[in-house]
């Protein structure tokens, strides 16, 4: 699953729940991964349901959420200082209650509960349904735990309240948990098990979409190319024919999907792609390395010869598709040798994007039980800095060739840096700026690119 490097999602202020006959007033941060943006959203629905409002100001807050990643532990850590933050809060208005919910939630537990006294209520992934009740049982004076995790729970019925969307694009849950097991990945621990939400449910919640006004929708799931659903009639859908049968239906709507799984990425999956014009052309798709012998060691179940002839797949199937991914520095026993792979995979591939990370040991993960982190942190720190470095490089190529051509772009907003201008994204998921004439968000529009800066294409519309 993509990671969006533990920023604060903030709650925009235009977008706030007013529910009318609220009394209480909801907080909300997210940290991770757009699977925790799409949680977010959903537990907002939930409350709204029970006398919730969300509010952007702590100092109105009845209840205090902080939807939580575990990924790494610098996630953790920081995540621990808000706590401490909302602690002060409280000591203001004692009645404030304040709850952990994701990730964190699930790893920790009553650790947090109990010997570190910071918070209320701990919810996991799979169980914000009963936040009403765990709501309840705070107020009566208990503290207030669930964190089972579930091999049903989908959400499929809840329609999530878009209380930090832009308007324009929405994430749509297609699937929850991962079975992968990655040697070290927390996430199998934190989300459970892999299970598919019912084509049904995802396709209405895309009409309500439509209905609403939004244009692009991203389906998301730690492994879509898992996504295996069995219909009444006993035909099962698999991702392909799910993304065929989205785009198909919403032909007005774009549709993205994160994240792809090297082993399980298959070119059924591609040709759908690329015999639909409504279906972006990006690919994330994680590499973590670019040693075979590494990537055995992180039970990612292929090797480099495997991961690049994907890459020639979609090189072949849809030339005009952008690809990105993930990477981590450092991994257990990591080679000066190792990492020459990685840097020569990169300049194979030639990535558009990357997000990259030194190794974060994860208690009781595979590798943390078997292997010793035995990487020295500076040797760690060099080698990121050498695979950041070479992305640069690598996106400045990919930015400079993209000088010259049309892309249609779907119009975000208004550019922060100055309220002539308009940005957006392309099918590739390039950020593209550009003088806005007449158009306004949620238009499609053609844009020639004329220069680009590190991170921006900067260009015009072209009628
Ligand atoms: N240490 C560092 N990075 C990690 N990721 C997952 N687990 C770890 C870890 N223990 C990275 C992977 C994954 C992304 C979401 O986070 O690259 O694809
Ligand atoms: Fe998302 Fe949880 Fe993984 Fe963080 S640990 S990236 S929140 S699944």
């Amino acid at each position: 699953m993509s990671d969006i490097n533990i920023k604060k999602i903030k709650t925009d202020s235009d977008l706030e729940i007013k529910n009318s006959n609220a009394t209480q007033k909801l907080y909300i941060e997210t940290y991770g991964c757009q699977m925790n943006v799409n949680d977010s959203e959903i537990v907002v629905s939930i409350l709204a349901e029970n006398n919730y409002a969300t509010t952007d100001d702590i100092k109105e807050a009845d209840l205090i959420l902080i939807n939580t990643c575990s990924i790494r532990d610098n996630a953790e850590q920081r995540i621990r200082g808000r706590l401490t933050l909302f602690r002060q809060e409280k000591k203001r208005k004692p009645d404030l209650i304040i709850g952990i919910i994701g990730c964190m939630a699930e790893r920790i537990k009553e650790k947090l509960l109990e010997q570190e006294k910071l918070v209320d209520i701990i919810v996991g992934p799979d169980a914000y349904r009963d936040l009403p009740n765990l709501l309840q049982q705070v107020e009566d004076g208990q503290k207030a735990v669930n964190v089972l995790l579930s091999r049903e729970e989908t959400y499929a019925d809840i329609s999530p309240v878009r209380y930090a969307a832009n308007g324009v694009s929405a994430f749509v849950s297609i699937m929850r948990g991962c079975d992968n097991m990655c040697s070290y990945c927390v996430v199998p621990f934190t989300r459970g098990r892999e299970r598919s939400r019912d084509v049904k449910s995802i396709l209405r919640e895309v009409g309500e979409l439509v209905d609403n006004n939004f244009k692009e929708v991203t389906l998301l799931g730690q492994n879509v190319d898992k996504y295996k659903f069995e219909q009444e009639n006993g035909a099962v859908l698999n991702f392909a024919s799910l993304l065929k049968v989205v785009a198909e239906t919403y032909p007005n709507i774009r549709v993205r999907f994160s994240t792809s799984y090297p082993q399980d990425m298959n070119d059924e999956v591609l040709e759908t792609m690329a015999s639909h014009k409504n279906i972006c052309k990006h690919i994330h798709l994680p590499v973590q390395s670019g040693s075979t012998r590494i990537l055995d060691l992180m039970k990612r179940g292929y090797s480099q010869e495997w991961y690049l002839n994907r890459i020639d797949a979609i090189k072949r199937i849809i030339p005009d598709c952008d690809i990105s991914t993930d990477i981590i520095s450092g991994f257990c026993t990591e080679t000066e040798d190792d990492h020459k792979e990685t840097l020569k995979v990169m300049e194979t591939v030639g990535y558009d994007f990357a997000f990259m990370f030194k190794y974060s040991e994860r208690p009781n993960t595979f590798a943390a039980r078997k292997f010793e982190d035995d990487v020295p942190e500076d040797i760690k720190t060099r080698r990121l800095n050498e695979i950041i470095a070479l992305q640069q490089v690598l996106s400045e190529k990919a930015n400079a060739s993209k000088v010259g051509k049309v892309f249609e772009v779907l119009i975000e907003g208004t550019s922060k840096k100055s309220p002539n201008d308009l940005f957006g994204r392309s099918s590739q998921n390039n950020t593209i700026v550009f003088p806005k004439k007449t158009y306004k968000k949620g238009d499609l529009v053609n844009v020639k690119v004329l220069k680009h800066t590190s991170a921006t294409l900067i260009g015009e519309i072209v009628d």
